[in-house]
């Protein structure tokens, strides 16, 4: 490890452990358990092949949308792949809407290859419910990064803070301007850019999850009272204001994330849409004022990303790496990817990054 590496880790500001607003609904099934679902994990249990070729091993996580497990696709001859499937809970699209939109948008993501995004190889149906197979991240959320850390008491490195929001800047910036076959932009708006969102592979890659499958969920979000609030306090103004939302939204929710990383607090704790919008009126507090010790260069730069307007805010995803960056590496001395791992395994001493299952 280089001495200015040691001495920024030690010099991270320290924070009382901040108890994070983290609402059971966040990661709670919408009300209304379903036998289907009770069925589907029997399923899997028992080791039965999802859909030909797709054998589950084990459960890794219940999150907001459905449950996700470790898995591996079958070849010939023995040949097998670890992926992760995503089997997205039946209650999210139950109507015709919510699945048509669902899978027009899963439609238009299925060609999305990029570092900084995590890949989905095909969608399903298995008893009625969809999964998603996708690669699978050995590694964990942004949202358990910053539990240990104010677990430990202290922040991630400032450095390491701009360089997690600039990859995912690379991965925003690239889906945002992809084309269709056609030449024609896509149009494409992750939607739901939260910490639990954003993959920290044990490598020291970081990776965007679930693009394309916000958008029949975030029109529920604003219909329903307090279901996965945690991910409503990641919306932008225009989001919970349901107008129309193009890429500078999802810039808006980065900078929230941003923002959580070098303060330890979330801009936004709000228990409905109501109560949201009204905080997007007030002003951002500075983050220098609850950490005093935070460059000014990057404050700056989370500040204007976080603009009430889109207009006011970077135009575009690639404008905000490039800042983050220009910070990061202007003194020739920067994170990478090796770096990153060799932070995330001080973080998390236990685990065997080069384990796959
Ligand atoms: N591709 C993946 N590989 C490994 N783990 C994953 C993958 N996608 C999601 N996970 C894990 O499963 C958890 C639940 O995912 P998800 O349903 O998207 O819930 P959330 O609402 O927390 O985003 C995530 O927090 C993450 O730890
Ligand atoms: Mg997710």
């Amino acid at each position: 490890m280089a001495d200015t590496e040691r001495n920024r880790f030690q010099g991270a500001p320290r924070q009382p452990a901040a108890p994070r607003p983290r609402p059971e609904g966040a990661t709670a099934p919408p009300p209304g358990a379903d036998p289907g679902d009770q069925a589907v994990a029997r399923d899997i249990a028992e080791g039965i092949e999802l859909v030909q070729g797709i054998r589950v091993i084990r459960k890794i996580a219940d999150g907001g949308m459905g449950t996700v497990y470790l898995a591996e696709q079958l070849g010939t001859a023995g040949f097998s792949k670890t992926v992760a499937v995503k089997v997205i809970k039946r209650d999210w699209l139950r109507d015709k809407r919510a699945l048509g939109l669902f899978i027009g948008e899963a439609k238009l993501v299925a060609d999305l290859v990029h570092d900084n995004i995590c890949q989905v190889y095909s969608l399903s149906r298995y008893r009625g419910h969809l999964f998603i197979v996708m690669e699978y991240l050995h590694g964990l959320g942004l949202d358990r990064f910053l539990d240990a850390h104010y677990q430990a008491g202290y922040l991630p490195p400032f450095e390491y803070s701009a360089f997690l929001a600039s990859r995912v800047c690379r991965g925003l910036a690239y889906a945002h301007t992809k084309r269709g076959r056609d030449g024609r932009p896509l149009g494409v708006v992750h939607r739901d850019v939260t910490p639990s969102n954003v993959m920290l592979d044990f490598r020291g890659s970081v990776k965007l999850t679930d693009f394309g499958i916000a958008l029949a969920v975030s029109n529920q979000l604003l219909a329903g009272p307090g279901v996965v609030t945690g991910k409503l306090d990641y919306m932008s103004p225009e989001q919970a204001l349901a107008i129309t939302v193009d890429g500078r939204s999802d810039i808006f929710s980065l900078a929230l994330c941003l923002y959580e990383l070098l303060t330890g607090q979330p801009v936004y704790d709000a228990k409905d849409v109501q109560e949201l919008r009204a905080q997007h009126k007030r002003k951002v507090r500075d983050p220098r004022e609850i950490n005093a010790q935070l460059p000014e260069e990057l404050a700056l730069i989370t500040m204007k990303a976080l603009a009430y307007n889109p207009e006011d805010r970077f135009q575009t995803a690639k404008d905000l790496g490039n800042s983050l960056e220009y910070y990061m590496y202007r003194d020739k001395w920067g994170p990478t990817n090796e770096k990153l791992a060799e932070y995330l395994q001080r973080i998390f001493p236990d685990i065997d990054r080069d384990r796959i299952v």
